[in-house]
């Protein structure tokens, strides 16, 4: 019998544990929060009664699933884990003190997984006995939904560690795309462009509903804006400061006044009721929709160009990876083989030299797309 060990019981921790215990696992849960605890049981209920009044769940299956988890009110009762996972909060020192105790818990061979968005998970396994056991899993929100699971390797993480942690988690039902422990992984870091280019673009005085009309049409199921709008602005900036700074400044990841002035605003998006574009949504293509369309796409591809560069991933890996955690209709290498590589050199060209000054160097091809 497998068992998985869930520790952090909000947002991702609760639907990690539901996607593991939905595919027949032991789970062992706990939160530092008595209540968090308290609630856990009856919120996944609610979270899964609609899709039994909806007839797409049997009411057995759903007490069979929450029957497979156990919540326990410390790491300590946690032995038996064969993979444990951490959702708890995004601060490396809890974290590592919280892997520093499931250590002294469980079995040799047990794997040890952070769900971590922005920390490097390198630097988590420093002063562990067995760092080679220590890896991300990087679920999306929501985790019982999104199919794409990111596997974080760092140098010293073993093979049979990272086997074993694919091999639960593709049981689970996920997809598991391998991805190098580099700042925002594969998608969060490929995400960037797409917002950041966009916001350019309404820099030098485009529209943010034509925009999003404009990458509508390309195939996009939202807009840049409608994307930043939906998730928030202030999430979208602090996700952007992160990795400007963990990049060292690099220009592709400005960070530009019209989002900082956005958050400034307090029209944070949906959960302020006004955001870029929301409650408005974009008319018509504009003339020019394919230009931007190329603009955008171009520095997808760029920075999907630049993380392939770093190793650890693979084109078919990040393009999966996208299609999957973002919805886009086609990943960055399938755009630069529709493209072509000398097109989207050409674009990275003439954006460089309408650049404002300092941010020409956003825009420096990466090796891929460079000259054969
Ligand atoms: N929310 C997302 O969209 C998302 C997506 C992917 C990854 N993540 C990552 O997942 C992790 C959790 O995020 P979340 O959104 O679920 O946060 P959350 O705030 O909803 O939940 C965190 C939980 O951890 C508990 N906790 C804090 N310290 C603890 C400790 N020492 N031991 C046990 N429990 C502890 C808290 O009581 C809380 O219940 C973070 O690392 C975050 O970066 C979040």
């Amino acid at each position: 019998m497998t068992t998985i060990a869930v520790i952090g019981l909000g947002a991702m921790g609760l639907g990690i544990a539901q996607v593991y215990a939905a595919a027949g696992f032991t789970v062992l849960a706990t939160d530092a929060v008595q209540d968090a605890r308290d609630s856990a049981i009856e919120r996944l209920r609610t979270n899964l009664l609609p899709r039994v009044e909806a007839r797409k769940m049997p009411l057995a299956e759903l007490e069979a699933l929450l029957s497979r988890i156990t919540i326990v009110d410390r790491v300590a009762a946690m032995a038996a884990a064969d993979l444990a996972i951490e959702a708890v909060i995004e601060k490396i020192d809890t974290k590592r003190a919280l892997f520093t105790d499931l250590e002294a818990v469980v079995g040799p061979d047990a794997v040890l997984a952070t769900n971590t968005s922005s920390l490097s998970v390198a630097a988590m396994a420093e002063g562990l006995a067995h760092p080679e056991r220590l890896l991300g899993l990087h679920f999306f929100n929501p985790a019982p939904v999104m199919k794409l699971v990111e596997l974080v390797a760092h140098p010293l993480t073993s093979t049979d560690a990272l086997g074993h942690a694919r091999r639960l988690t593709e049981a689970a039902g996920k997809t598991v795309i391998d991805c190098p422990d580099r700042p925002g992984f594969i998608v969060n870091r490929c995400a960037r462009p797409f917002y950041g280019e966009a916001l350019a673009l309404l820099e030098e005085g485009r529209s943010a509903t034509d925009i999003d009309a404009a990458m509508l049409a390309a195939g996009y199921r939202l807009g840049p804006f409608a994307l930043i709008d939906l998730v928030g602005a202030d999430i979208n900036l602090a996700a952007t400061e992160s990795l400007h700074a963990a990049m060292n400044g690099n220009p592709r990841y400005y960070i530009h006044s019209a989002l900082r002035d956005q958050v400034t605003s307090g029209n944070l998006g949906r959960k302020t009721g006004k955001g870029f574009i929301h409650p408005e949504t974009p008319g018509p293509a504009p003339a020019d929709a394919a230009a931007i369309a190329l603009r955008i796409e171009a520095m997808i591809a760029n920075e999907a160009g630049w993380l392939l560069a770093e190793g650890g991933t693979t084109e078919t890996g990040i393009d999966t990876a996208l299609k999957l955690g973002l919805n886009f209709p086609r990943g960055p290498f399938e755009i630069l083989a529709a493209y072509g590589r000398d097109r989207l050199r050409d674009e990275l060209h003439r954006l460089a030299e309408i650049a404002p000054a300092g941010l020409a160097d956003r825009y420096r091809p990466a090796p891929i797309l460079e000259f054969a």
